[in-house]
């Protein structure tokens, strides 16, 4: 097996071993306008450094479904949110992530990666 290259931060220091979810955003430019995109990066991201929690957050560069977004996806749950503003992410933040009930009106599809061992849309954590 292949050394894994070093990395200039540690797994600690990126909040891995107290994540309970991975938030993926699409931030366009194809499933919305690049500066919406943006603005909800933005929020999210600030959100996450002003009142921390335990949850890594991740920019994707595309989810391929290229409609309908900005498109947030959280695991465990497995659960894609379209159209997410930074209204709506501060909403999913304060329900679904510390409430452990997702905001069923935004909710495009449900699929955990693993469904027998993920909580599922109606957990609380
Ligand atoms: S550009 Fe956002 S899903 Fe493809």
């Amino acid at each position: 097996m292949n050394a894994v290259p070093k990395s200039p931060k540690s797994f600690d220091e990126i909040g891995l071993p107290a994540a309970r979810h991975h938030l993926f955003l699409c931030a366009g430019p194809n499933c919305c306008a690049e500066a919406q995109g943006r603005k909800t990066w933005e929020r999210l991201k600030a959100s996450l450094q002003e009142r921390p929690l335990p949850a890594l957050r991740t920019k994707a560069a595309c989810l391929r479904i290229c409609a309908g977004g900005p498109w947030l996806v959280v695991y465990p749950e497995g659960i894609w949110y379209g159209q997410v503003t930074p209204e709506r992410f501060e909403r999913i933040r304060r329900e679904h992530i510390e409430g452990g009930v997702p905001v069923a009106e935004w909710i495009g599809a449900v699929h955990p990666l693993n469904p027998a061992t993920s909580p599922g849309p109606d957990c609380a954590d």
